[in-house]
């Protein structure tokens, strides 16, 4: 018959022993494992207690209990200790510079998509020559329309597409206070600012319009580019957007100019780019493409040669200097690039879509 409490009592005096030499953490643990688990020294003892007598019984067991909780008591107290020690050594560590940028153990964030096509459209333009500028998006009247030649009772300036800033708002008067309704005041500011030809400039920005669908947002993005010199000419114009949209969609990219009308340019046009979404063909997944309405094109930008009137109103001679200018929409631009069906994604915040940039 084995003696289970003198078994037991051995037990306990090996693993006080054991638990005071143990040096940190991890070896701690394991030392709970081999006296205290499952399959544990303790257990294996208890294992013979089957053979015991039954008046027998109460005395191991009572001993087993003693034995147990000593142990799990002298864990508990060594856990403090190492504990305490680990922290007092860090203390006395080097200090940690919580300042310090992270070192990469976190996926670090990236640029939106329509952020990384505004600096791509700028990028390209900057290497044309052209000055990257910008404006407030909260503009007066005279800038965004007036002094671009928009008559006084134009639709665009109708309460329905533009969002007229009130007093309340600003804190103060605010005659004429907008939210521009697109980048083209830059034109106006960037033109006063340099005061004669040559201007060549591209401006990016945030742009509100009371619009709303699948392929319009109350606040998208534009980038400006214009160009005043002497002797400018619609070839130039021409010339430049067929090399920006080489640039930004590659070599085969179609593009058409189609005549249209902007107070601030004559002759004006628009123009498109052959939708990277169903192919040009107007059709995707045998029904109507969404993204172009089924016409195989999509709108990207207006354009034109600075209207004289516009010329007069920031100062220069419309006889010695003429220019083009556009605009484009970059979450246009942005879809037809990256195959996108509906622009509203881009404001969602949805990561599933933001993570795929
Ligand atoms: C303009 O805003 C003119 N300022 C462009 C211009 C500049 C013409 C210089 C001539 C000379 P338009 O309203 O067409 O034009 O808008 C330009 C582009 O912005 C459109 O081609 C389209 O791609 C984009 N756009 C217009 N409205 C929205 C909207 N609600 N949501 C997203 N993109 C839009």
């Amino acid at each position: 018959m084995p003696d289970l409490v003198a078994e037991l009592e051995s037990l306990a005096r090996a693993a006080r022993d054991a638990i005071a030499a143990a040096g940190d953490e991890p070896g701690l643990e394991a030392l709970r494992v081999r006296y205290l688990g499952k399959k544990g020294e303790l257990s294996a003892a208890l294992r013979g207690m089957g053979q015991l007598a039954a008046e027998e019984r109460p005395r191991v067991g009572e001993a087993a209990n003693r034995v147990r909780d000593e142990v799990e008591a002298l864990l508990a107290r060594a856990r403090e200790r190492l504990e305490a020690d680990r922290l007092e050594r860090e203390l006395r560590g080097p200090p940690l510079d919580v300042t310090l940028p992270g070192r990469g153990l976190v996926a670090r964030g990236h640029r939106h998509p329509v952020t990384r096509t505004s600096e791509e459209i700028a990028q390209i333009f900057a290497r044309l020559g052209y000055r990257v500028a910008s404006g407030p998006e909260i503009e007066l009247d005279w800038y965004n329309f007036e002094a671009l030649n928009f008559p006084p009772d134009h639709p665009a300036r109708d309460m329905q597409d533009t969002f007229f800033v009130d007093e309340a708002t600003l804190g103060g008067p605010a005659p004429g206070a907008l939210l521009r309704t697109h980048t083209s005041p830059i034109q106006i500011r960037a033109m006063k600012e340099a005061g004669r030809p040559p201007v060549r400039v591209v401006a990016p920005g945030r742009v509100y319009r009371s619009d709303f669908d699948q392929t319009h947002s109350p606040m998208f993005h534009q980038v400006e580019g214009f160009c005043v010199d002497r002797g400018i000419t619609f070839a130039d114009l021409k010339g430049t957007l067929a090399a920006f949209a080489r640039a930004f969609f590659g070599p085969g990219t179609r593009t058409r100019f189609r005549p249209s009308y902007f107070p601030f340019v004559e002759p004006g046009a628009e123009v498109d780019v052959s939708c990277t979404i169903c192919g040009g063909t107007g059709r995707k997944d045998s029904s109507r493409c969404g993204a172009c309405k089924g016409t195989g094109w999509l709108e990207v930008l207006g354009a034109g040669m600075v209207h004289p009137v516009v010329l007069e109103n920031v100062g220069f001679d419309p006889r010695a200097a003429t220019g083009f200018a556009f605009g484009m929409g970059v979450e246009r631009l942005t879809m037809l690039k990256y195959g996108i069906d509906d622009l509203r994604v881009f404001f969602d915040n949805d990561l599933r879509f933001l993570q795929q940039f």
